[in-house]
């Protein structure tokens, strides 16, 4: 196999590599004045089977992943095999109002244009994959999550709500901690409200788990649930770190240390899912 990273991806793409033992190579992107995506993949002949690791998050990304495997396929590839860390538009998996786009199903039908593999990790929704006509891997990031966090002193996992339960409950079984969950409401796409709720923090250290992190809308008002409950300290985790607009910033006010996984690279993705991708695209 040949795994060949896009620019959302690089690091991770070079970390798959290694775990598989396979070559890795760089695509070469730049962009046009204009802003169209220029691709270019500077090897003689890809005789192998091929991953692109690239996320479709934001937009332009997905562009540059279309093109990455149409120029794998012009030097000849087998198959392709689409690695997408972060599957954006997973959230909209239904038309929940009249006239809305199914933005999931758009995005696994393009994704299905050259590709007979799709892994991603954490899909927000799943059944979501159902919808791609080939091989589909949905990774599951607690296992890397909970072996960052073995030996740290947590003494409670939470989740923000109880969709949330089945991760936090994993991370904890892998760092023999408790688990339980807070009963969110989103009020708006940046404000949510946490129910009031008798979780037993007081004097824990108490780690929050969610899939994303985007607006920190939920984990700034988990954080200060918390708090009121008398947690000793609060650290948050998520799979994909969006961190839009100063989400960060505004964690690093309410939390003692904020943490993602690299299927978003950026400051604090420091939790690497490479090795559990590879287990599975190995077999
Ligand atoms: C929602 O269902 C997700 O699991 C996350 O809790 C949500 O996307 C986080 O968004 P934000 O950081 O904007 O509160």
């Amino acid at each position: 196999m040949i795994v060949i990273g896009g620019t959302s991806s690089k690091k991770l793409a070079q970390d798959l590599a290694k775990e598989l033992n396979s070559k890795y190579v760089q695509a070469q992107v730049s962009r046009f004045p204009d802003g169209e995506c220029y691709v270019r993949i500077e090897e003689d002949a890809l005789d192998d089977d091929v991953i692109v690791v690239q996320n479709t998050h934001p937009d332009t990304n997905l562009v540059e992943m279309l093109l990455i495997q149409d120029a794998a396929l012009g030097l000849g590839a087998r198959s392709i095999t689409s690695v997408v860390p972060y599957f954006g538009y997973s959230r909209q998996d239904e038309r929940f109002h009249k006239g809305e786009a199914l933005s999931a199903k758009v995005m696994v039908d393009i994704m299905g244009l050259n590709s007979i593999r799709l892994a991603s990790v954490d899909v927000h929704k799943p059944v979501v994959l159902e919808w791609f006509a080939g091989k589909t891997y949905n990774i599951f990031a607690a296992e890397s999550i909970g072996e960052f966090f073995k030996d740290s002193g947590i003494d409670l996992v939470l989740a923000p709500d109880e969709g949330a339960l089945d991760r936090a409950a994993a991370v904890a079984k892998a760092i023999n901690a408790e688990f339980d969950n807070l009963e969110k409401t989103r009020l708006s796409g940046e404000v949510v409200r946490m129910a009031p709720k008798n979780v037993d923090a007081k004097d824990k250290s108490v780690l929050i788990v969610d899939d994303i992190i985007s607006t920190g809308g939920t984990i700034e008002a988990a954080a200060n649930q918390l708090k009121m409950l008398g947690a000793k300290s609060v650290i948050a985790v998520c799979t994909h770190g969006l961190f839009a607009k100063d989400a960060l910033n505004k964690l690093r006010k309410c939390c003692n240390a904020v943490y993602s996984t690299n299927t978003i690279e950026n400051e604090v993705s420091v939790i690497s899912v490479a090795p559990q991708i590879a287990k599975l695209l190995r077999d």
